[in-house]
């Protein structure tokens, strides 16, 4: 009975709405709403982090034509120089922007950062660059990262190389010797690629590393000078490449075809992205394996958790995709997949039980 009768005056007001006969009669349906996001790119010139910022600005596009809302993207290149990054943050906050997407030059000098957005009630989402479990623990439910987790692609990386027949020793002398390019210092996708690519291998095989391991800073054009300089100094010694990603892997292969030497025959070389040209690579076997580091499901989960924290939302301190190992092209195609929340303490527990950490 009484719910006949909400019925019956839902109905009325429904009715009267649609026909502009109560209150106003300018607009009966709410307008869209208007957001001002930063957002703040390490660097510009980074093959990842274009295809990332390229497909948050599209994603964000599309989610305005489902939901009505204008969501005004304010992009601006850190030019991988955090001092320069840190004023066009500090910009933004005074511009008074609703909400902050980070990927920060370097993320260990957060904390400021996070502070000055809380003090104007301006939400960050972090991206790209993991910080420290202190940044995420400063305004919690108000600052999130969105990410992968960096330990799993060094494992693939390792995996990669076990998985071939001959374990990546060519020459057979039981023992793999690498180059071992690396991202910048203190980042932790480089640290971790490195450590976790090696500690896999070494489960099936015994490795060495030739030299120093060296930072190619994540750019093509060092990655290709660090490989010719190895290549000449080890000549057919030098069995593996790893690279802490695809964009200096590609440069080590024109160091290689430089070389005369033939990947998958003579050297092996795994990156972690799945830059489309290295996708191709692989697809005429001039490449052995690359990890996809989802930028699709990334960016667009970055983008999502950001419209929680416009609505009002308090989120979870990490929003996590998974690495995939690419083989073969197929393994690298893009398709939305879910994402995992995880709490500082499960995230803590986790890398205790699964690491020792
Ligand atoms: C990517 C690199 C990129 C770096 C930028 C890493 O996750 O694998 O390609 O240069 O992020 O921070």
């Amino acid at each position: 009975m009484f719910k006949n009768i909400k019925r019956i005056i839902v109905g009325f007001f429904v009715l009267a709405l649609s026909l502009g006969t109560l209150g106003s009669t300018n607009h009966v349906q709410a307008e869209g709403e208007t957001y001002e996001i930063g957002v703040a790119i390490y660097q510009y010139n980074d093959n990842f982090m274009t295809l990332f910022r390229n497909e948050l600005e599209v994603y964000f596009k599309e989610l305005s034509e489902a939901d009505g809302n204008t969501y005004n993207l304010e992009f601006q290149d850190g030019k991988n120089d955090q001092a320069t990054q840190t004023e066009q943050l500090n910009n933004f906050i005074a511009q008074g922007k609703d909400l902050l997407i980070a990927n920060l030059v370097d993320p260990t000098g957060a904390d400021q950062i996070i502070l000055s957005a809380q003090s104007a009630d301006i939400p960050v989402v972090l991206i790209n660059r993991e910080p420290d479990v202190a940044t995420l623990e400063l305004w919690p439910g108000k600052t999130t990262y969105v990410g992968v987790d960096a330990r799993q692609s060094g494992v693939y990386q390792g995996e990669i190389i076990a998985e071939l027949d001959n374990s990546g020793d060519i020459n057979g002398d039981g023992v793999v010797n690498y180059l071992m390019i690396m991202g910048d210092a203190g980042n932790v996708d480089a640290e971790q690629r490195t450590q976790f690519s090696i500690e896999t291998l070494n489960e099936t095989i015994e490795t060495e590393s030739l030299g120093e391991h060296q930072r190619g800073n994540w750019d093509q054009a060092k990655g290709q000078e660090i490989a010719a300089n190895a290549l000449s100094q080890y000549g057919e010694d030098l069995e593996v490449i790893f690279s802490n990603n695809d964009g200096m892997a590609l440069g080590a292969v024109q160091a290689i075809n430089g070389a005369g030497r033939v990947v998958n025959e003579d050297i092996y070389i795994v990156g972690v992205d799945a830059l489309p040209e290295v996708v191709e690579l692989l697809e005429q076997d001039q490449f052995t394996g690359t990890v996809l580091n989802d930028h699709f499901n990334q960016s667009h989960t970055a983008a999502e958790v950001a419209i929680m924290l416009l609505t009002g939302e308090e989120v979870a301190p990490y929003f996590w995709h998974d690495y995939i190992k690419v083989m073969a092209p197929e393994d690298a195609e893009l398709t939305r997949l879910d994402y995992r929340m995880e709490t500082i303490e499960e995230y803590q527990t986790r890398l205790q039980e699964a690491y020792g950490e």
